[in-house]
């Protein structure tokens, strides 16, 4: 399963990206304005660090604008064209725009599914990724990996194209259980990259074996 980073603070991407362990980064408007910084001058910071499919969400909301806001910043960053996927809302204009921007040969990334029949329409729609939430579903007493696992099953019962992308992620666990079921990619928030990292029996482990040679050098 692929690992994406699903933040838009460079400092973290960097880190991960250095690491080797990701090979795409997921932003949405609530991590851009976190970070306080210019949208394009963000996600061009981004797409310089990854040499991958990097999503920024629009934030219009009918159709046709959607798709001029795309084109837009697109624009703006021309040497990252093939990079950018525009991050579009599960509605009814988010499912017109992804269509337009398929036809137009744009990536689509559509976010805020919470069922497989969304997930369904949206691939229909042409989008290239599909970002069903999983800890959200979680936060309200609900199976948030059942979902992943349906979609998944669906889409490889159809041959559908369409990449599954695992996003509110909130812990390792939910990492490992969207790689047993076949999920294509998870989107990881930093901290839980750095949750995955750390293991105390590795840490002591590291020190015990640094103890034990200082001592035999000194013999
Ligand atoms: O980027 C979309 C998604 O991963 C957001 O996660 O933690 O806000 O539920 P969260």
């Amino acid at each position: 399963m692929k690992l994406f980073i699903d933040t838009a603070n460079v400092a973290e991407i960097r880190r991960a990206a250095d690491m080797g362990v990701i090979c795409g980064v997921t932003t949405n408007p609530s991590l851009i304005a976190k970070e306080g910084r210019d949208f394009v001058e963000v996600v061009k910071e981004i797409a310089s660090i990854v040499d991958g499919p990097i999503s920024a969400e629009v934030i219009s909301l009918e159709a046709d604008k959607m798709v001029k806001e795309a084109q837009e910043f697109i624009a703006k960053m021309p040497e990252f064209e093939d990079n950018i996927v525009v991050k579009l809302p599960f509605c009814e204009e988010g499912l017109k725009a992804c269509k337009m921007l398929t036809d137009l040969g744009i990536d689509t990334n559509v976010t805020l599914i919470f069922s497989a029949a969304q997930a369904i329409l949206a691939a229909n729609a042409g989008a290239t990724f599909v970002s069903p939430f999983l800890g959200r579903l979680d936060d309200i007493g609900t199976d948030g990996i059942a979902l992943i696992e349906e979609i998944v099953e669906i889409f490889n019962e159809q041959l559908i194209d369409t990449e599954v992308i695992a996003a509110s992620i909130r812990n390792p666990i939910h990492v490992t259980t969207c790689a047993r079921i076949g999920c294509d990619i998870a989107t990881v928030p930093y901290g839980v990259i750095m949750q995955m990292l750390n293991h105390p029996l590795t840490t002591s482990g590291i020190e015990k074996f640094l103890k034990d040679w200082d001592g035999f050098e000194k013999k």
